[in-house]
């Protein structure tokens, strides 16, 4: 008997299959049928900042109009019967999940601003979130932005949630740093239990006919899975917190590379989207015959073994192997 169960964020998952943040997660009729099929926990779609502080905004105008007394300016800002329905809905939903699901359940943030995000990530706690994942989709458009600034929203960002929540928190990272591994580092140091690796920015588009431009949001493929595969490999052995792997793990070969590199999950999107919830099931048979077929025991034995601490030819993975790789063009 193959064991699939590995460890991510100090919980004990039956095998490393993750359905991350996306419209599937955030039903729980889907839920519940990607845990039949195998799902060892999940990741909720993101509360967003912005919409937070819409909400906020709505609210602050409404007590205003109110504290003015004046007929006119209360007709005129009706009490918004949205008001904290976001949040509201998301409490509800991890309350909901929590008691109908087995498997753990993963708050997810998005935002880049430290003001709110310390209540709400209490409230998220105290729903039954057994963990958040910081989604900090940050683009530094501004030239006088270095990238120490950003790096630096990060590190307060977490270090300020670390201060007041206690369930394991997860930053979901672009490769866009200088030096991801520095990166990883600090986090963990600034009290991150884990990192997910990477984040996809999604490119807008410019439309020919109206010289609009427009958001585009295209599925990744297997192919993107490699600056996953490579980044983790690097770093496993080197940093002493959770790595998921979210990018492109289509296949189950993409999801074995994954774990021989060195993470504790693989994190799915994409490829649930295209074949549906049930399509866990198939990756799960899968996994567990390439290992059996591979004679390892458990996704223990194999996690990291090729990471770039045990692999045989560690320099393939840095700057040294570049020259080999563009000389093997056409050979
Ligand atoms: C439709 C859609 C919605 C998503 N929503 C979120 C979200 O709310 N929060 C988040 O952190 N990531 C979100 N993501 C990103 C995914 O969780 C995942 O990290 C990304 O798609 C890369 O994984 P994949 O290659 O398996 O798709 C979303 C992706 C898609 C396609």
């Amino acid at each position: 008997m193959i064991d699939l169960s590995t460890e991510y964020l100090g919980l004990k998952l039956v095998n490393p299959l993750v359905p991350s943040s996306s419209p599937l997660t955030g039903e729980l009729d889907t839920a519940k049928k990607m845990e039949d099929a195998g799902a060892s926990a999940l990741v909720l779609p993101s509360l967003f900042e912005e919409v937070i502080e819409h909400e906020q905004k709505q609210l602050e105008r409404f007590v205003h109009s109110q504290s003015l007394g004046s007929y006119e300016a209360q007709s005129y800002q009706p009490i918004p019967e949205d008001y904290g329905s976001e949040l509201d809905n998301y409490l509800e939903r991890i309350e909901q999940f929590k008691s109908a699901l087995g498997i753990p359940v993963i708050a997810s943030l998005n935002g880049i601003s430290t003001s709110g995000w310390i209540d709400t990530g209490k409230e998220l706690q105290q729903a039954g979130a057994d963990a958040l994942e910081l989604n900090v989709y940050y683009i530094a458009a501004d030239p006088g932005t270095s990238g120490e600034d950003v790096e630096n929203r990060y590190l307060q960002l977490l270090a300020d949630l670390r201060e007041h929540i206690t369930v394991p928190v997860t930053m979901k990272l672009s490769s866009q740093f200088s030096s991801v591994a520095n990166m990883v580092a600090k986090l963990q140091q600034a009290g991150a239990q884990g990192v997910s690796l990477f984040n996809r920015f999604y490119q807008p588009d410019i439309d020919l006919e109206t010289l609009h431009i427009k958001p585009a949001l295209e599925l990744s493929s297997s192919v993107e899975s490699l600056l996953r595969i490579r980044w983790i490999a690097m770093i496993r052995g080197r940093v002493d917190l959770s790595i998921a792997a979210t990018g492109g793990f289509h296949q189950t070969e993409d999801i074995v590379k994954a774990l021989l590199a060195g993470a504790d999950v693989t994190h799915l999107c994409s490829v649930l989207l295209q074949k549906g919830p049930d399509h866990i099931a198939v990756l799960k048979q899968e996994l567990e015959e390439w290992l059996e077929q591979h004679e390892y025991e458990s996704v223990a034995q194999m996690k990291g073994s090729v990471s770039q601490s045990c692999a045989i030819n560690p320099a393939a993975l840095e700057h040294s192997n570049y020259m080999h790789v563009i000389k093997s063009y056409g050979q």
